[in-house]
């Protein structure tokens, strides 16, 4: 259903609309980070393109420009800064409005850093606000102020927000907002604000729409989508029975689920079904007993391992994906070795690798026994090492077997072969 405000802002996206008729107008916009990122920037894009801009990707040539930040490690950070010196040569030559947000803008130091030394910033917006950017675009166009939107309580979730997709095929959808976890090293609560589960109705009949669309394949967004938590008790388990319902969408997958909240009713409505992805990303972090203690995670190595056994004795085809941080703080040889037994294990499909990055503000930061870069990156190529040396071993499980896989057209490159976007 449609919220009071974004009626209103879809008054502003008529109002910016007359404000550039007549005029080619084009927008370039660079999303960092997750897929729950890249469902905003589909928002953002949604919204920007019935303001009248077209997409440019040449960072050379547009009128609008937007960073959608990341901040969950440092890197994607520097990146950011990277590319509003690249912006500022271009303000300094054209007159061209830049607009800033997503969670990197909730966190008060880089609001302040951005002022002091990125002052051409036109608009800074946040996790919160962004469905308000007709507004703030208009505020800037036609009163040339430069406009910062952020609020820190949890945002309202908003239904209606045009949102335009980037493939016509497979789409995200989010369902839940936010996160209560408080893992030690992760922003992400602090950026994100608290849980948010969207209402079931709101969900599924987006799905179907998408289904009517033509949409095959469908992606459950959310910072921990199995606690997702719906009205009437109305759980994430009742979610995946009703989505898989619908006719239409033959692959179903949802990113990420916390290992805590894996219930049985989960598992079993993934057995029940023939759409959901027997390719099932479990986040184990590390499988360390005493390092996902000092994580926050509420789980053991043995539990983790137990968990991984449930799913594989009720879903015997099921394999897994994960994230691993290395180099949490106190992470000792002993512990690190602990993780690597736990790859060895479970034989993970994909691992999403990462060296521990520190994040003012969280509990890991404060940590006095932080541990050396060269550590780090030593047990970073370790880790690599480790699964890229199983993966050919790993695969020849499909040699000769028959895959479901959806395919999006003909490669560009080779028209004799299928191929899907991403
Ligand atoms: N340093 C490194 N990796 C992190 N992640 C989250 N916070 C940090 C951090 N401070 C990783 C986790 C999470 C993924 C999205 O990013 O593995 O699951
Ligand atoms: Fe961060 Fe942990 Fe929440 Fe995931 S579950 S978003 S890692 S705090």
């Amino acid at each position: 259903m449609e919220t009071k405000q974004i009626k209103k802002q879809r008054e502003y996206i008529e109002k910016v609309s007359k404000v550039n008729e007549g005029k080619v107008l084009k927008y370039y916009i660079l999303t960092m980070g997750c897929k729950l990122n890249e469902n905003d920037s589909e928002k953002i894009i949604g919204m920007v393109e019935k303001m009248g801009y077209s997409e440019s990707k040449d960072i050379n040539d547009a009128d609008l420009y937007i960073i959608n930040t990341c901040c969950v490690r440092e890197n994607a950070e520097e990146k950011v800064f990277g590319k509003l010196g690249e912006l500022k040569k271009i303000k300094e030559e054209k007159n061209i409005i830049i607009a800033i947000g997503g969670c990197m803008m909730q966190e008060e130091h880089i609001t302040k850093k951005i002022k002091k030394s990125y002052p051409f910033v036109d608009v800074i917006f946040g996790t919160h606000t962004l469905h308000k950017l007709p507004e703030d675009i208009y505020k800037t166009i036609t009163k040339r102020e430069k406009i910062k939107d952020i609020i820190d309580i949890d945002g309202e979730i908003y239904e209606g927000i045009p949102v335009k997709r980037s493939n016509n095929r497979q789409a995200s959808v989010t369902i839940m907002y936010g996160c209560n976890n408080f893992c030690s090293y992760c922003i992400v609560p602090y950026v994100r604000g608290r849980e948010r589960s969207r209402k079931k109705d709101d969900i599924l009949n987006e799905i179907k729409g998408l289904a009517k669309e033509g949409y095959k394949e469908i992606t459950l967004l959310g910072q921990n989508v199995n606690s997702y938590n719906g009205e009437n008790n109305y759980k994430f388990s009742n979610l995946l029975k009703d989505v898989d319902k619908i006719e239409g969408i033959e692959i179903i997958r949802f990113i990420s689920p916390h290992p805590k909240d894996f219930t049985d009713d989960v598992i079993e409505a993934i057995q029940a079904s023939k759409k959901i992805s027997r390719l099932i990303h479990v986040p184990l972090q590390s499988g360390s007993t005493s390092i996902l203690k000092t994580m926050n995670r509420k789980y053991t190595k043995e539990q983790y391992l137990n968990l991984i056994n449930r799913i594989k004795t009720k879903i015997p085809d099921a394999v897994f994906s994960t994230d691993i941080i290395v180099g949490f703080p106190g992470e000792t040889e002993k512990d690190f070795e602990d993780t690597l037994d736990v790859v060895r294990k479970v034989n993970f499909e994909q691992i999403f690798m990462f060296i521990y990055s520190r994040r003012l503000g969280t509990v890991a930061d404060r940590m006095e026994n932080q541990i050396p870069e060269e550590i780090k990156h030593k047990r970073f190529d370790r880790l690599k090492a480790l699964f890229e040396g199983n993966i050919e071993q790993n695969n020849q499980k499909y040699v000769g077997t028959m895959q479901k896989v959806l395919v999006e057209g003909y490669s560009k490159n080779n028209p004799n072969m299928l191929t899907r976007k991403n």
